[in-house]
């Protein structure tokens, strides 16, 4: 089975394709990031537009990367939701329209579920159910114990900002571009993390509850309070937020499989991309007998790969679709079956 996926929730209009047989054969991702980084974030309608332009091109060309055409795709998997409205509506147009001229069914897959299931794209491939995944993105911050496909238990949830979101105020607190996280990422790397005192929200509460906007304002407070806001108190302040959001992270992931009795941990999402984080879940999840999935840097930011890879998992079990679905950007991934 062959399934071309289309990704444009957010900055980045993707397309792959999933063969059933030998994974991913064909992926382009065109990147937005230099467009919005003026604006300091995304810009949603700039965003559907730059879509627009370029995913008709896009698509060809990933078709063409697999020496295919439109009558060897047996599906279309879309990106339906979360996202921005615009930026969606343009890859599910687009999506239903090439699936009507070619006779390809078309499915609406959630973007949270393309990044839980995005560690089944690497060689070690997804661990048996149930797992406990770490979803964080720019959106999201979320714990999830998975029993199956469409089978999601929320264990815990950020009650304000996502940990990617705080990573992208806290760049701009430092002065660094869009997006915030792998900038914080590259100049934390020759910081001193001990040289500012971060608070770790929520960490003692007796749930699976994240909170990041405190954070944000410590980090802003933290600059504000800082005799001489040089180079180095930059450096220095990166690495502390980098610290502070991982060491939350790490502790609330490994208490909820703890707590769930759930032994195979999945971390994905943009923030997955970060290597303290992937680093230090590692170390502390071997220390406790858990088996940590990471998907590839390129499936943890937005691509195609993950929505197609879904999308072939639910061709599989015979998800079919009716015509009255459209692009939902608040699609709950509690609602997904
Ligand atoms: O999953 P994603 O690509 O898009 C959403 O669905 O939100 O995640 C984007 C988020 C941004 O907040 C970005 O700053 C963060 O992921 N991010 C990182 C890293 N790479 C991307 N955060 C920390 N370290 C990174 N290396
Ligand atoms: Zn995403």
């Amino acid at each position: 089975m062959r399934i071309l996926g289309i990704e444009s929730s957010c900055d980045e209009t993707a397309v792959a394709i999933y063969d059933s047989q030998q994974g991913i054969i064909a992926e382009r991702i065109a990147s937005q990031i230099e467009t919005h980084a003026k604006f300091g974030g995304v810009v949603p309608e700039i965003a559907s537009r730059e879509h627009l332009k370029v995913l008709p091109a896009l698509a060809s060309k990933v078709l063409r990367d697999a020496n295919c055409d439109w009558p060897d795709v047996d599906g279309i998997a879309v990106t339906a939701g979360p996202g921005l409205m615009g930026a969606l509506l343009v890859g599910v147009t687009y999506a239903r329209s090439v699936g009507l001229v070619n006779d390809i069914p078309v499915l609406p897959i959630h973007h949270m579920e393309g990044h839980l299931f995005a560690p089944g794209l690497s060689n070690e491939g997804l661990p048996a159910f149930p797992f406990m995944s770490l979803l964080v993105s720019g959106g999201h911050t979320m714990l999830i114990r998975v029993d199956g496909l469409g089978q999601y238990q929320v264990i815990g949830q950020t009650i304000d900002d996502a940990a990617g979101e705080c990573f992208d105020k806290a760049a701009r607190v430092l002065g660094l571009p869009y997006p915030g996280g792998p900038e914080i990422a590259k100049l934390a790397l020759s910081g001193d993390a001990s040289v500012f005192k971060l608070p770790r929200p929520m960490l003692n509460k007796p749930n699976f509850n994240f909170s990041f906007s405190g954070l944000k304002t410590a980090v802003m407070y933290a600059a504000k309070g800082c005799e001489n806001f040089n180079d180095q108190a930059k450096t220095d302040l990166a690495a502390a937020t980098e610290l502070a959001i991982a060491d939350v992270l790490t502790k609330k992931s490994i208490k909820a499989c703890q707590a769930e009795g759930v032994n195979s941990l999945v971390i994905a999402g943009g923030v997955a991309a970060n290597l303290t984080l992937r680093t230090m879940l590692d170390k502390v999840a071997e220390q406790e007998g858990i088996k940590l999935y990471v998907p590839s840097f390129e499936y943890c930011t937005d691509n195609a790969g993950m929505i197609a890879y879904v999308g072939a998992m639910r061709f599989a079990q015979g998800d079919c679709i009716h015509d009255d679905w459209d692009a939902n950007p608040r699609w709950k991934l509690q609602d997904l079956k």
